[in-house]
């Protein structure tokens, strides 16, 4: 299946299943030589960056351990929408190597606010892995230090990425095609 349609947008294959997977071997091999002896733990941030930080977490052949935390905003206290909260973290970070697993960098304003409040529980290191980035739309400097693929300012859907929800299932990723993008003139 090489084109979808969602909510009325039509969405082209962009990165395939094969083409995630051997990236994804490659960034575990450099985390795994990275970290060995470490036992460095992984931070997913849910919802989207869960399939990929599963199996980045599956490919790694050192020990290593994993939680599960949700970036949460508080819209009704703050109308800019910029209050934003690690939820969820059970384990100690002090004294941890912790990565922190993202889906996709995009203005970088999310990653800025989670390595900020990172920092201050204390780990020994601190990194970022993301499969994802869009360099042409940051309106913050913040890098990864591993990055799966960088992409144009197109909006994707798929491997844990959704619209609305949907889509998150899909195990390729899809990028919105520009005729079906309103308000979009580029060819
Ligand atoms: P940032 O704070 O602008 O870097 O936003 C990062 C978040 O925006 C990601 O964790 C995603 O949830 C979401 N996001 C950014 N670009 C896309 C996209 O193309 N498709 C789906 N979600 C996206
Ligand atoms: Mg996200």
């Amino acid at each position: 299946m090489k084109h979808i349609t969602y909510q009325g947008l039509n969405f082209r294959k962009f990165i395939a299943e094969a083409d995630l997977r051997s990236r994804i071997s490659e960034m575990a091999r450099e985390i795994s030589a990275r970290y060995a002896g470490k036992n460095p733990l992984l931070v997913c941030v849910l919802t989207g960056a869960a399939p990929f930080a599963v199996d980045l977490f599956r490919a790694l052949d050192i020990d290593a351990e994993i939680a599960f935390i949700r970036f949460k905003s508080y819209e009704g206290m703050a109308s800019t929408g910029e209050v934003r909260q690690v939820m969820g973290l059970t384990e100690p970070v002090d004294g941890r190597d912790v990565i922190i697993v993202e889906d996709i960098i995009d203005t970088g304003r999310t990653m800025k606010l989670l390595k900020a409040q990172f920092e201050e529980l204390g780990p020994r290191s601190l990194a970022v892995a993301t499969l994802l980035s869009k360099p042409s739309a940051r309106k913050v400097e913040v890098e990864a230090d591993w990055t799966g693929f960088e992409i144009p300012d197109r909006f994707i859907i798929g491997y844990g990425l959704d619209i609305d929800g949907q889509a998150r299932n899909l195990n390729d990723i899809y990028v919105l095609d520009s005729e079906s993008s309103p308000g979009n003139s580029e060819a």
